[in-house]
């Protein structure tokens, strides 16, 4: 059946205002502060590879999974489920997929701009020359002086959530597109600068080889599911904003004729290259300043302004560096918004002002369980092989990428690839019927879900694949 129904949003301009808007909400803290200090956590390079397979086999079919859901149901994502569930002769009750994305996009965000209010403040720091000449000790001090002051976290933190309910009320449409065009090469080039001075540093290899090499000594006293595949598979959807209605609603504003599987390996691309520079300019900086890889949330924060302080026109690139980020978390944050804004607007009848406003202040209020998880409601707990020490903050993180974001896609994987009639799936792709499309269907019919079950399965002690 052809469908060809479009979107009270808007659509892009082209394929290209789709990948950078998507790269835009792939591209963000996931990369450059969640991404080092889990793989810190986790104990380098075997949560490193166990990562980019997840990505390659989970990730990217999921992904192209999503947007084909969007675009051919091209409302927000709890409507286009329904739609798309009725049409096919399925029970609505796929539209509670939907909301199990809105509440996900809610509790991700609130914490998101918490971190990104870190950046807003690490602007201003690293601008006024506080890092010059810093050692690793003054670098944790700032650091720890500032998470300990729940006003100033709570002041960054609104300033990031009414930037990202400005945009989301105009249209995420409505210049993002240039923003993401010169910031986005912009941040690469930074990083690539970064990773220079990561290779002056006296134990650049050794950062390296704990990045890329598996360390199978350190892995015998840990449990590989629990341990090392859930966090790889969590970091997986995180990163590529996948597994909540993100990239289906920006699906949904894909022309029919944009290819979604070239789409989705550009993004894929950009967003594991600047991942793993951040992981490249990092852990150098760890090892030469004698820090601790598991230093948690922290990480980047505690390591990169050493390397702004020694660095020539270190405060100028510094400043730069964190506005950059500032940017692309920017990008993505409205991402986890406009799911449940699009619903508001399509259902409660609301302007998207009024929609993305009642929407930021839901996330702000929840955002405040965030500030205070870092000082006074601050609780330890182990968890997947370490330490946790900011209570409710990982257990808000620990619950929507390890769980809410692969059940999410494991549901979008079995809609797509065991529910829809395979003509609607060979119609929206447009890939014909050939060796790529059966590639694709293989992967979410088959690896994606076994690869999220099984995981889930081991690491909650269901299944013991590798019982000892
Ligand atoms: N991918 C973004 C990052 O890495 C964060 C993000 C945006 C996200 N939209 C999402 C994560 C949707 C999960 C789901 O910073």
């Amino acid at each position: 059946m052809s469908v060809n129904r479009t979107s009270i949003h808007g659509q892009w301009s082209s394929r290209w205002a789709f990948i950078l808007a998507a790269t835009g909400s792939a591209v963000g803290l996931g990369n450059i502060w969640r991404f080092p200090y889990l793989t810190g956590e986790n104990g380098g390079g075997a949560f490193v590879l166990v990562y980019l397979a997840c990505v390659l086999l989970v990730g990217i079919p999921i992904m192209m999974a999503e947007i084909l859901l969007g675009r051919r149901g091209r409302q927000s994502p709890i409507n286009t489920m329904e739609t798309l569930a009725e049409e096919e002769g399925l029970s609505r009750h796929w539209h509670l997929l939907g909301w199990m994305g809105v509440i996900a996009g809610f509790i991700i965000l609130s914490y998101y701009s918490v971190i990104a209010g870190w950046t807003l403040s690490y602007i201003l720091k690293t601008g006024s020359g506080a890092f010059i000449d810093a050692d690793a000790a003054l670098t944790q001090g700032i650091f720890t002086d500032l998470i300990s002051d729940p006003k100033k976290l709570l002041l960054w933190h609104s300033i990031f959530i009414l930037m990202s309910v400005v945009i989301v009320a105009r249209g995420v449409k409505n210049g993002l597109e240039q923003a993401v065009k010169i910031l986005m090469p912009a941040l690469f080039i930074l990083l690539l600068i970064m990773v220079g001075y990561a290779m002056s540093t006296e134990k650049f290899l050794e950062g390296i080889s704990y990045l890329f090499i598996p360390d199978f000594d350190a892995l015998a006293d840990k449990n590989l599911f629990s341990d090392i595949f859930l966090p790889a598979l969590g970091q997986a959807f995180f990163s590529l904003s996948i597994g909540m209605g993100a990239i289906m609603i920006y699906g949904s504003y894909l022309p029919k004729e944009s290819s979604i599987t070239f789409s989705c390996f550009t993004i894929a691309i950009a967003d594991t290259s600047v991942a793993l520079l951040a992981g490249i300019a990092i852990f150098p900086i760890v090892f030469s300043y004698g820090l601790e890889p598991a230093g948690g949330p922290g990480l980047i924060f505690i390591t990169l302004p050493i390397a702004f302080g020694q660095m020539p026109f270190g405060t100028f690139f510094g400043s730069l560096f964190f506005i950059l980020l500032l940017f692309a978390a920017w990008t993505s944050g409205i991402s986890l918004l406009e799911p449940a804004v699009t619903w508001l607007v399509e259902n409660k009848n609301m302007s998207r002002v009024k929609a993305a406003a009642l929407a930021g202040v839901i996330t702000w209020l929840l955002g405040i369980v965030t500030v205070l998880s870092f000082n006074d409601w601050a609780f330890s707990f182990s968890f997947a092989g370490s330490i946790k020490e900011n209570g409710l903050f990982d257990i808000f993180d620990i619950l929507t990428s390890n769980i809410m974001l692969p059940l999410g896609g494991l549901l979008v994987a079995i809609f797509a690839a065991w529910q829809m009639s395979e003509s609607s799936t060979v119609e929206e792709l447009g890939l014909g019927e050939g060796r790529a499309y059966q590639a694709w269907r293989f992967a979410v019919r088959y690896i994606a879900p076994a690869g999220v079950l099984i995981i889930f399965l081991n690491a909650t002690g269901l299944l013991n694949v590798f019982s000892s």
